[in-house]
């Protein structure tokens, strides 16, 4: 399975502070937001991954994230000149995607719960058709949300809808079966210009093969679109790490516990960031073994 990561977009509700910077490079808390949904795609077992950005801050990204050979992955680069909506990823990385199914997430998704790598690594072996992850919240009128018949089924999907049937939203990580590419490109931009993936979705509904996975009331899952939700992921990421004592998306312990590079490779790249608490942290795990 390929993976994407959608890291474009003008981050307009996020203004003035993304005037001079792409959103997905902001912090939350100790690292820079593109690490949360690298992590994920990491955690599922994907080591080739294209990342879009807007053409004029892809020199950042790679300056960050590079090749990804440090990480023991393979990371790509893709240009979105415009929004053209979230479905309009797989016209962009369609080469990147060949024949392979694929896994989307948003780049300012940020997910958090138990046993999620094994989970998504079960879900991603063989994908026919669509997986999408249902997760309740207080706003569903700001979200896609799934609706559900008696048996757990998918029956409907609906964006934003002003008076909700539901209250799971579906959030911004997306696996698909290799029609995505053809079906993307039968898509239609709706009233608001864009190429929607719920428009996407609907056709796997439709056929009878979409699936909604809802995330239970243990899991966190947070965007950090606009300014209380990139403090509120930037508070919950430094809570639980002081609590916890372990960090979350921390990509070069992710890297050596997925056995993408060795104990040694992560130590070093622990040692180069050593003046900060981070990169202490990468020493200490790979210490402890
Ligand atoms: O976060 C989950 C939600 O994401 C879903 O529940 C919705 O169904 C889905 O439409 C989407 O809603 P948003 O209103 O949050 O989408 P937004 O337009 O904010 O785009 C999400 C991210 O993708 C944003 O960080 C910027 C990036 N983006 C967006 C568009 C439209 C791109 O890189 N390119 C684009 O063309």
């Amino acid at each position: 399975m390929k993976g994407v990561i959608l890291a474009g977009g003008n981050g307009t509700r996020l203004h003035p502070i993304t005037l001079g910077i792409s959103k997905q490079l902001l912090p939350v808390y100790d690292k820079p937001m593109i690490y949360y949904p690298l992590s994920v795609l990491m955690l599922a077992g994907i080591t080739e991954i294209e990342i879009i950005t807007t053409p004029q801050e892809q020199e950042a990204f790679r300056r960050l994230l590079g090749d990804g050979s440090w990480l023991g992955i393979s990371l790509t680069y893709a240009e979105q000149e415009k929004p053209r909506g979230l479905a309009d990823a797989f016209l962009v990385s369609a080469d990147h995607i060949g024949d392979d199914s694929v896994a989307l997430v948003l780049g300012d998704n940020i997910f958090h719960g138990y046993e999620f790598g094994p989970m998504l690594q079960r879900l991603s072996q063989n994908v026919q058709g669509c997986v999408l992850f249902g997760y309740p919240v207080r706003d569903p009128e700001r979200y896609g949300i799934g609706v559900l018949d008696r048996n757990g089924e998918l029956v409907a999907i609906e964006e934003k809808p002003e008076r909700p049937r539901s209250n799971l939203a579906i959030t911004g990580l997306y696996l698909y079966d290799n029609k995505v590419v053809e079906f993307a490109r039968r898509l239609q931009p709706s009233e608001r210009g864009e190429l929607e993936i719920t428009d996407l979705n609907r056709i796997y509904v439709e056929r009878g093969e979409a699936t909604l996975v809802p995330l239970g009331r243990g899991f966190v899952w947070l965007d950090a679109g606009t300014h209380d939700a990139l403090m509120e992921a930037g508070n919950y990421v430094q809570i639980l790490e002081h609590r916890q004592g372990v960090r979350i998306a921390c990509l070069e312990e992710i890297a050596w516990r997925m056995g993408y590079i060795d104990r040694e490779t992560c130590y070093r790249l622990g040692s180069r960031l050593a003046n900060s608490a981070y990169g202490r942290y990468i020493m200490e795990v790979a210490e402890a073994g």
